[in-house]
């Protein structure tokens, strides 16, 4: 089976909070377009808590292709949704585009081994959480592109192993 790469795509603070009481701690509305610009016309998965916290008029995620993986979650309009990472990882095959791990953090644990891009939004500000993104072992990539936003720095990361 050919697999495509498996993009993550993360904003979090320097401690690696990202989220708190199911939701995102901060708002911000560039961070919000840059998602919106990388994922756009791709295929993004989550689970099934990261579906559950998106707004209604968000749900499925406009111009994307949306995957959930979810052991329990019945038919979800505009969705698929997938039992576990593999099955997921095969519809997504069917469909064109990249493919982006949107979260959370349950889902970031599983596809971060499997990843080889990162896409990552360093938060400014500190906030309070109760929900991390894994640890992320920086020897095993190279930063790709940097870039400056007011509130966050976006930066690119490709797994050392492809090159
Ligand atoms: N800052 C960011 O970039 C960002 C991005 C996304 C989310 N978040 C935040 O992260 C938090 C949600 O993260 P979370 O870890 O609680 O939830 P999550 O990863 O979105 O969803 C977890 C659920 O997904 C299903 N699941 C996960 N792996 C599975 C597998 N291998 N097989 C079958 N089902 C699987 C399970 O649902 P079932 O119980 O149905 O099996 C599990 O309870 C929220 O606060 C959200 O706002 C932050």
């Amino acid at each position: 089976m050919v697999i495509k790469d498996i993009n993550i795509i993360a904003a979090m603070t320097n401690d690696r909070v990202i989220g708190i009481n199911g939701s995102i701690p901060w708002h911000i509305p560039e961070e919000m377009k840059l998602f919106k610009q990388i994922t756009e016309n791709n295929i993004v998965i989550m689970g099934k808590n990261t579906w559950e916290s998106l707004p209604e008029k968000f749900k499925p995620l406009p111009n994307r292709t949306n995957i959930i993986i979810s052991s329990s979650l019945g038919e979800q309009k505009g969705a698929n949704i997938c039992r576990n990472i593999v099955e997921a990882l095969i519809i997504a095959k069917n469909y064109n585009g990249q493919i982006y791990c949107i979260g959370g953090a349950g889902l970031f644990y599983q596809m971060l081994p499997l990843s080889q891009i990162l896409h990552i939004s360093w938060i400014k500000n500190s906030y309070i959480g109760d929900t991390y993104f894994p640890a992320i072992d920086f020897k095993q990539w190279i930063k790709k592109e940097t870039k400056e936003f007011a509130e966050f720095t976006y930066v690119q990361y490709l797994r050392k192993s492809r090159d």
